[in-house]
């Protein structure tokens, strides 16, 4: 640590999905970190050792590490004076036109000038629109502030954050030597191992990573549809396919692609190359089409009108509380404006306040839709009808 930081890292956002594994993984392996957050609901309950949502093993750590001086949470920016490293991962939302708002970031530096002082390391973690970089080192420059910055990319996927960061490398991109030895230093105290990119690369190789899984979903599903159509089963197929076919190994099975990442940061990239992005473009429709697809199929076959439909989970992923960006809400409108009645259910998304029991959930539906693959509903035994896209039940991927 430099001489004169009284700590080694401060995590601005550090309360966040993403800063809080961070923070929890670096105070584990030994460094002084400050989660600094504007969230004071956040960081109150992460100063009483309670993580604010859903992360494997998190629970202990943080009960464990909040009671030692190595990890502490604050709402004052002050904080962001004491640190060596300021490790930036605030949201990156896209607005309402799916267009990048470059201004979150843009605003948590400025926000901060007053407290980054002369031989700070900044790191910027937040997903970025490419050359938010370059912008931040602008912004810095031009207020005089003589600090090295870094451009190191989060690729965690939630819930398995605390494994993931200790076993996946570190992409690591700067413009001076300095600034790239200081996030080595840093990084190579967690992660495995460290991949040197240029600035413009990593900060294209992130939206690549997401924008390529997306794809990959959307393929999936558009698969998913055609064999549906069909009449057939698209699991008896993929499971065919894959069979001792190392190729295809990687091909995933259908299911509701969503989350507060993957559709937002092929936008990035569609709106980085002036809207000329076709694939993204197209997985966006048929991720995004998924539910309307399903709905049309249940018309199809039953009079909504008539019926209630019960919406199994509403998270945007399985085992988690993250609701951000989840399309079963999006079947919920769907669903609500054509059935009698629409229940929702969610064994971990407490912060939805119209969530009702499972059990009445199951009593009193006509139908049923697996909207979230949470295990727990691969025990399901009901006479309902339970549309099932992810074969959770081992039925086939239909609807
Ligand atoms: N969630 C993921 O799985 C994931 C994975 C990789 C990368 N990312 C990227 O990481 C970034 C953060 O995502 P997240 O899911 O952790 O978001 P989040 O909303 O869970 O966390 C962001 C935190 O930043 C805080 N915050 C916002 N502005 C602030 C400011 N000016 N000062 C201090 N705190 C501030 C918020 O209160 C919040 O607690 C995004 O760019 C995202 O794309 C997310």
């Amino acid at each position: 640590m430099g001489k004169s930081f009284s700590r080694d890292v401060v995590i601005v956002g550090g309360c966040g999905h993403v800063g809080l594994p961070l923070g929890l993984v670096l105070a584990d392996a030994g460094m002084s970190v400050t989660l600094y957050d504007l969230d004071a609901n956040a960081v109150d309950r992460v100063r009483a050792g309670k993580m604010p949502f859903l992360e494997r093993d998190a629970d202990e750590m943080l009960e464990r590490l909040i009671a030692t001086d190595l990890l502490d949470a604050t709402i004052d920016p002050a904080a962001v004076s004491e640190a060596e490293h300021v490790v930036l991962v605030v949201g990156t939302p896209v607005d309402e036109h799916l267009n990048p708002d470059p201004k979150f970031v843009r605003i948590a530096i400025e926000g901060l000038l007053d407290q980054l002082r002369d031989g700070q390391h900044v790191i910027l973690r937040s997903t970025v629109y490419p050359r938010v970089t370059a912008m931040v080192e602008k912004l810095l420059a031009a207020a005089g502030r003589d600090v090295d910055v870094s451009f190191c990319p989060e690729r965690i996927a939630e819930g398995r954050a605390l494994e993931e960061l200790r076993s996946l490398p570190q992409i690591v991109s700067a413009r001076t030597e300095r600034a790239v030895k200081r996030a080595d230093t840093l990084f190579a105290k967690i992660a495995p191992s460290i991949i040197h990119l240029d600035v413009e690369e990593a900060e294209l190789a992130k939206l690549f990573a997401n924008t390529w899984r997306y794809i990959q979903f959307a393929a999936a599903n558009q698969l998913f549809m055609i064999a549906n159509d069909f009449g057939l089963d698209f699991a008896r197929i993929r499971d065919a396919l894959k069979q001792d076919y190392p190729r295809l190994a990687g091909m995933p099975g259908p299911g509701l692609a969503a989350g507060p990442c993957l559709l937002k940061d092929t936008m990035q990239l569609a709106a980085f190359n002036n809207n000329n992005f076709t694939l993204g473009h197209a997985s966006m429709m048929i991720n995004e089409g998924l539910p309307l697809y399903m709905v049309s199929k249940l018309e199809q076959e039953y009079d909504l009108s008539e019926m209630t439909v019960g919406i199994l989970g509403m998270s945007f992923k399985a085992e988690s509380d993250d609701t951000r960006s989840s399309l079963s809400y999006k079947l919920k409108r769907l669903l609500r404006f054509r059935a009698a009645r629409v229940l929702c259910t969610d064994p971990y998304a407490h912060t939805d306040v119209e969530l009702s029991p499972l059990a009445e959930v199951l009593a009193e539906s006509d139908l049923l839709v697996i909207a979230t693959p949470h295990k727990l509903y691969a025990d399901l035994d009901v006479d309902t009808p339970v549309v099932d896209v992810w074969n959770l039940l081992g039925n086939g991927e239909r609807v």
